[in-house]
């Protein structure tokens, strides 16, 4: 009982003492554990049944605080810190001493980012230490958006979830790094457009998902995936070539769809923003797994701004290992 809820000094207690706290972000809940502590570190892959070769992303307050763990600025990494933080965007930079190899994985990068919510700020600001945050789903499965999502599936694994609202934005952070000549390079889509990192530093490159190579974590092409099997396309083809309708879940964009019952399915987003839609993706794939289907249709929405990063989620819930 209590373990969800908004006391700071709690939070702060249970990490200091090598602890486990779900934590609100403005993208999805993370599951953090004090970055310096090694042990902690370790019980939060093992919490997510994660594998080490999976590294995690270092939390900061300030991009000042940044500069602690990082040993220097390419100029367009600058840039888009001074521009976006706090906010979604994670950003690649070579790392110090102090961040352990277990943190990254046994490489030179680190992931690094300052989340805007305001309590997980103030957490950071008590505590004076960075906190790695995954997302606190298990591995491979849905982030959460909420509290309840993270104590349906992590409720026995961690002390306390700190109590922040559903998440504004309810997509990871978009992670950029950067190449031999500081170039950006995309690795992961995500609650940053695209679009408003060009209008920063100019053109940027995607990299391509990779279905099982450990050289490019984060890239995992079957991730984010429900249980349920999805088939992602025009929902009213699919509908006509299923045989019955009666176990079958729909997550529609903007309209419904009238023959099937309301209980089978979700509209992203009624008032036809991808906002509403990225925001409402999540609580929708984990709803469509309570309900009894065997198969989830989803169609993509318009494939720019974070409809981008919304089709790429999509196209990983169809990736079915
Ligand atoms: O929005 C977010 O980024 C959320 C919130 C909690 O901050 N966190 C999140 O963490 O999505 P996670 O661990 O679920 O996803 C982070 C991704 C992983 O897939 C990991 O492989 C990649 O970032 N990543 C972390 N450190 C990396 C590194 N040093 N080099 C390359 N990829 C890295
Ligand atoms: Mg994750």
């Amino acid at each position: 009982m209590g373990m969800i809820g908004s006391n700071l000094h709690r939070a702060k207690s249970i990490i200091e003492a090598g602890g486990l706290v779900a934590v609100p972000t403005e993208t999805v809940y993370g599951l953090a554990a004090d970055a310096l502590n090694i042990e902690a570190v370790t019980s939060v892959f093992s919490a997510k049944n994660r594998p080490t070769f999976d590294p995690l992303i270092v939390h900061v307050d300030t991009l000042e605080a940044a500069e602690k763990y990082i040993e220097k600025w390419p100029p367009k990494a600058l840039a888009l810190a001074e521009k976006f933080w706090p906010g979604p965007l994670t950003l690649l930079l070579p790392k110090k001493e102090v961040i352990s190899d277990l943190v990254t994985s046994g490489m030179e990068k680190v992931a690094i980012r300052v989340p805007d919510s305001e309590l997980t700020l103030k957490l950071l600001g008590l505590l004076k230490r960075p906190l790695v945050a995954p997302s606190a789903n298990p591995f491979g499965y849905v982030s959460p958006t909420c509290p309840q999502h993270v104590d349906d599936q992590l409720g026995d694994k961690i002390s306390y979830i700190l109590d922040g609202g559903p998440c504004e934005i309810g997509l990871e952070s978009t992670i950029v790094g950067f190449d031999a000549s500081d170039n950006a390079v995309i690795y992961r889509l995500g609650g940053l457009n695209i679009e408003s990192i060009q209008a920063e530093i100019g053109a940027v490159k995607t990299k391509s998902h990779s279905s099982s190579n450990p050289q490019a974590p984060g890239m995992l092409t079957s991730h984010y995936s429900p249980h349920v099997a999805v088939k992602l396309g025009n929902i009213r083809k699919s509908l006509d070539t299923l045989h019955g309708i009666k176990r079958v879940g729909v997550i529609s964009f903007t309209e419904p769809i009238r023959e099937l019952p309301t209980d089978q399915q979700v509209v992203l987003a009624p008032d036809g923003s991808l906002k509403t839609a990225a925001k409402n993706l999540f609580s929708a794939l984990r709803y469509m797994d309570t309900i009894n289907i065997n198969t989830l249709l989803i169609e993509e929405v318009p494939d720019h701004g974070l409809g981008k990063a919304i089709n790429d989620r999509l196209r990983r819930a169809a990736a079915k290992h």
